[in-house]
């Protein structure tokens, strides 16, 4: 996937129009007419409350200026029950059933499709034959939710062609389903819940529990908010997410308690006895990091930029050492973010998304943000042998549809 590590950061509007020329082009070219439709769904980046959003704890997420576009227009022969979708980032086709499906039947990219074709036709909706021309510029498998954005990015489409239109709880949820059942991640509401409500210039503190949410300006200040893809990616990721669901399951049980947010760190302390190492520590972790995210929310409603950067650095020690979700390459970027410190601009820094590589978050004042890129790439890289991927995003708006260009 492409991104850029020169300081002349593209700007995102631009992004998302080019990506969309591209798309709209590439439909004309492959199918022979235009497309009638297009929609738009983006990737996240998470700025605190990481692994508790299935621990009905809080998250404060943003939309990304990264999405996945779909172009489509009704199928051109509609005799099969079938989506005919071709990948421009992948440069191939692949034929989705439009059935009810129970599981996935496609092994590749379609299986996302088809989970989010089949929450539509459990509520009774059918969805017509189309053709359509996907395109992407979240980086893919980089903790950034690009699946989430193609399950949005496709709900958004299917609401289009089918002309019903979900309530957008229900949207986030029927994707988070089709992430569960179809791709077998046994995922929070996050990242779904991010593509479908994001909104420019705003973070969301969502309540995980409600499933609602409030938004908190973030029009920058002169801040930016800095993704660094490490470019490794621990394959033990999908078998490790579902662990540590199971362990903080275990270990609310050992509490007595059905929700962690009756839990309080003293009530875990109580409890080191019953509880096994682990345990204690995953407590610690959830019960820690919904406080910190509380308190990083206000923050950010103060402009309290040292009170935000601390939360953010006491969070990553924390995913490190008791969630154990980080990894040496993350470890190495948030390092060295905190030795660059608030004398270089750089505010705050921690691993974002599920772990074992993918991104880190960071908050850098605007007019360092070249400089601190440029010591990144050069210190990581020097540790780890490994290029790493820069860019900046603003908060950006949730999934929406675009008009096609003809
Ligand atoms: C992944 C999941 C989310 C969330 C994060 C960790 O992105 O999809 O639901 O649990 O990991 O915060």
């Amino acid at each position: 996937m492409n991104h850029s590590t020169s300081a002349s950061l593209p700007t995102s509007s631009n992004l998302l129009t080019e990506l969309r020329d591209r798309v709209d082009r590439e439909f004309q070219a492959k199918f022979s007419r235009p497309a009638t439709v297009i929609a738009a769904a983006p990737g996240r980046v998470n700025l605190i409350g990481e692994h508790i959003d299935y621990n009905d704890g809080f998250v404060l997420p943003m939309a990304i200026e990264r999405y996945v576009v779909i172009a489509a227009a009704p199928a051109a022969d509609a005799s099969r029950p079938t989506a005919t979708v071709y990948s421009t980032n992948l440069q191939e086709t692949t034929q989705i059933p439009l059935g009810n499906s129970q599981a996935a039947t496609l092994g590749n990219w379609g299986r996302y499709l088809e989970g989010v074709v089949a929450g539509f036709a459990e509520q009774g909706i059918q969805v017509p034959p189309f053709d359509a021309v996907i395109g992407s510029n979240v980086p893919h498998g980089g903790g950034l939710s690009s699946s989430a954005a193609l399950e949005v990015a496709t709900a958004t489409l299917v609401e289009s062609l089918t002309d019903h239109t979900l309530e957008p709880l229900q949207k986030a949820l029927l994707c988070q389903q089709a992430e569960h059942r179809f791709a077998g991640v046994p995922c929070g509401i996050m990242d779904q819940f991010s593509s479908v409500f994001g909104q420019a210039d705003h973070l969301m503190l969502i309540d995980c529990r409600s499933q609602q949410y409030d938004t908190v300006p973030f029009d920058a200040d002169g801040i930016s908010v800095l993704i660094t893809n490490s470019n490794v990616k621990h394959e033990l990721s999908g078998g490790e997410y579902a662990a540590r669901r199971n362990e903080c399951d275990q270990a609310l049980r050992k509490l007595n308690q059905n929700t962690w947010r009756n839990v309080s760190l003293e009530d875990v302390q109580n409890a080191s006895s019953s509880l096994s190492d682990i345990e204690l520590r995953r407590a610690r972790h959830v019960v820690t990091e919904i406080a910190r995210t509380i308190q990083a929310a206000e923050a950010f409603r103060d402009s309290d930029w040292d009170a935000v950067g601390q939360l953010m650095y006491a969070s990553h020690e924390s995913l490190r050492d008791d969630f154990e979700v980080s990894c040496r390459e993350l470890d190495q970027l948030v390092e060295i973010a905190s030795e660059l410190g608030t004398e270089s601009g750089v505010l705050g820094s921690r691993m974002t998304g599920g772990g074992f590589g993918g991104c880190t978050v960071s908050l850098v004042r605007d007019h360092a943000l070249p400089e601190v890129i440029q010591s990144l790439t050069s210190r990581y890289q020097s540790a780890t042998g490994v290029t790493p991927s820069c860019f900046s995003s603003r908060p950006a708006l949730g999934a929406h549809l675009i008009q096609p260009h003809a």
